[in-house]
């Protein structure tokens, strides 16, 4: 049996990333995300993740993820900066679509992303704040590296505030040597 992490590659958000982004906005995807979105709050979505993946400036960027295998698009990830507990830190979450999952792309994906967002050289931490009851999310931040720190109250969608796990990853741990 082959064992190895599926290859995926992580491409910065095109205009031609909103069909993704459609398929990623089902009610069975949005369950622990407050529910599908509106077709005006997605078209406004789909301009952020644009407009960000376009910065040079280190704020973050979001990305489609692409199976090697075929090329094809599977899922949506990022990072962002995020105020939390007085400091400015790199924020990260995933979707993959449900054809696609169960085989280790979400997984792969974040690790993608992990290594993006310490070549911004800008956050020290990257965390990631998964609703207490997403265990395939949970799971997900465990066997990309992220450390458990604790369950908090954490706002998303805005206007929603619900109990959420503080997983966090040292993206400069030679920092501490
Ligand atoms: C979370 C999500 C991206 C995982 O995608 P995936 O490609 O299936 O994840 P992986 O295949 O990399 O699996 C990672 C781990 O999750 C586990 N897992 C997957 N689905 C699970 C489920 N429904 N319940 C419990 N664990 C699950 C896998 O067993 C694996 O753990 P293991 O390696 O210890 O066995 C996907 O379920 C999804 O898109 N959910 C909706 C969007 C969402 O909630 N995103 C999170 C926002 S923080």
């Amino acid at each position: 049996m082959d064992t190895r992490p599926p290859a995926v590659r992580i491409e910065p958000w095109t205009e031609a990333d909103l069909g993704l982004l459609r398929a990623a906005n089902s009610p069975a995807l949005m369950d622990h995300l407050g529910g599908p979105e509106t077709e005006e709050q997605l078209l406004s979505r789909h301009r952020r993740y644009v407009e960000l993946s376009a910065d040079t400036t280190g704020r973050g960027r979001m990305y489609s993820i692409v199976a090697e295998a075929d090329g094809a698009a599977v899922g949506t990830t990022g990072y962002w900066e995020q105020n939390w507990q007085g400091r400015t830190v790199y924020e990260t979450g995933w979707t993959v679509l449900p054809a696609h999952q169960g085989r280790g792309l979400a997984t792969a994906g974040a690790l993608a992303v992990v290594r993006a967002a310490r070549a911004a050289r800008r956050h020290r931490f990257l965390h990631a704040f998964p609703s207490v009851g997403n265990a395939a999310s949970n799971a997900v931040c465990r066997r990309a590296g992220f450390s458990l720190m604790g369950e908090c109250a954490f706002e998303y969608p805005p206007g929603h505030i619900g109990r959420s796990h503080d997983w966090r990853l040292d993206l400069w741990p030679e920092a501490n040597a």
